[in-house]
């Protein structure tokens, strides 16, 4: 099955026998009644297994290429999770740009539960190879592309580097999604995604999921995933799954749409910088034609004139909501040092090139001419 055809009918989802009804039905139920005591029908306890939750799960799995799928009440609740099923003193190799929520909770762990996160740029996979042979941390934690500069990182040479040196490796895939990249296929052992993003794909819930290459760690995880219960509800559940069913149309539209404003910005006179790794000026544009089906939906820049400029360039637009989160119909725009990165410290922030004027935008699927006239007319004042 191709993937528009998976997203549909892949991880088991089928007519409901009972009716016949199309959609997985939502089980809004906390228990199960037992014909005698530990005699089920499968089921005893929703944070335990929750049918719509089962198929939700099953259809991740599917579409990752994954041994099996979890998913959690949010993004940072399956990432807590994962962190959890570490013993105290793990040393975990992270990426230097992620999302800031995911850097406050590694931070929180290093205080709080002696885990040992180091932050290096994964760009150049020989400094990263120093790196492990140096340290020889148990797990190698990336974004691709990441949030918000959208760096793309070769997964592939990262996966073969980490697993030399007996490292698990663990991606989030939140920005690109399974249509566009499948880390697992490319040698990675975890897939993490916050659903609340493009899988949902209409601002409307927050979940997360985990996606296993093999059995014994989704075992392992689904064990932790009912004993720490960062369960999502089944109706968030059959939300995701509706998002999923449109996934690869959206990708396609939120890209036309990212195309043609990163090609409208890179020549607009009070731009100073662009960052889409679908134009040819984007430093790892041939990584992301190799690991990627595209380039996604997200396009970073930087206005001439710094901060003010950039605030000013907020209250013009007019399609664009000013807002946190991205990946829905409807497009958003933030300013990432001032909002969702707040939480990284100020010179770690400049020192990888989030500026306080940067602005990172999330292009929804109006009309791509709507949404180019808009941002051009906001850029002219
Ligand atoms: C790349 C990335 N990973 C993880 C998260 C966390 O997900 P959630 O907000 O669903 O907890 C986010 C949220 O913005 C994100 O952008």
């Amino acid at each position: 099955m191709r993937f528009d055809t998976k997203a549909i009918h892949g991880g088991g989802q089928k007519p409901d026998p009972l009716t016949g009804a199309v959609n997985v039905p939502v089980y809004l139920t906390s228990t199960y009644a037992q014909s005698a005591p530990g005699e089920t029908k499968g089921y005893d306890y929703s944070r335990t297994a929750n049918p719509t939750r089962a198929v939700l799960e099953s259809t991740l799995s599917d579409l990752e290429g994954g041994a099996g799928g979890l998913a959690f009440a949010s993004g940072l609740g399956a990432l807590a999770t994962y962190l959890w099923s570490l013993r105290s003193g793990t040393k975990i190799v992270a990426g230097d740009d992620l999302y800031g929520g995911t850097r406050r909770l590694l931070e929180h762990a290093r205080r709080t539960w002696g885990l040992a996160p180091l932050y290096a740029d994964l760009r150049s996979v020989d400094e990263l190879s120093t790196l492990l042979r140096r340290e020889h941390p148990a797990v190698v934690y990336f974004e691709t592309p990441t949030n918000p500069l959208l760096t793309v990182l070769d997964v592939a040479a990262i996966a073969e580097a980490a697993h030399a040196s007996g490292a698990t490796v663990v991606v989030d895939n939140t920005f690109a999604t399974p249509y566009l990249q499948r880390p697992l296929e490319l040698g990675a052992d975890i897939v993490l995604h916050s659903t609340t993003k493009y899988l949902g794909g209409h601002s409307d819930l927050v979940g997360g999921a985990l996606i296993f290459r093999t059995q014994e760690t989704y075992e392992q995880l689904k064990w932790l995933q009912n004993a720490a219960g960062a369960v999502p509800g089944p109706f968030d559940c059959f939300l995701v799954l509706r998002g999923i069913h449109t996934l690869g149309a959206r990708m396609r539209a939120h890209q036309a749409g990212a195309q043609a404003i990163a090609t409208a910005l890179e020549g607009n006179h009070r731009v100073k910088r662009v960052i889409y790794p679908g134009l040819a000026s984007h430093p790892q544009h041939a990584v992301a034609l190799r690991q990627m089906r595209g380039p996604g939906g997200m396009v970073s820049m930087e206005l001439k004139g710094g901060v003010a400029e950039a605030k000013a360039f907020l209250s013009r637009l007019k399609l664009f909501y000013l807002g946190e989160s991205l990946g829905g119909v409807e497009s958003l725009i933030e300013a990432p040092a001032l909002m969702t990165h707040q939480s990284i410290p100020r010179e770690d922030r400049e020192r990888r090139g989030i500026t306080d004027g940067l602005l990172r935008l999330s292009v929804g699927i109006e009309d791509p001419e709507d949404l180019v006239a808009d941002v051009l007319a906001a850029l002219e004042g």
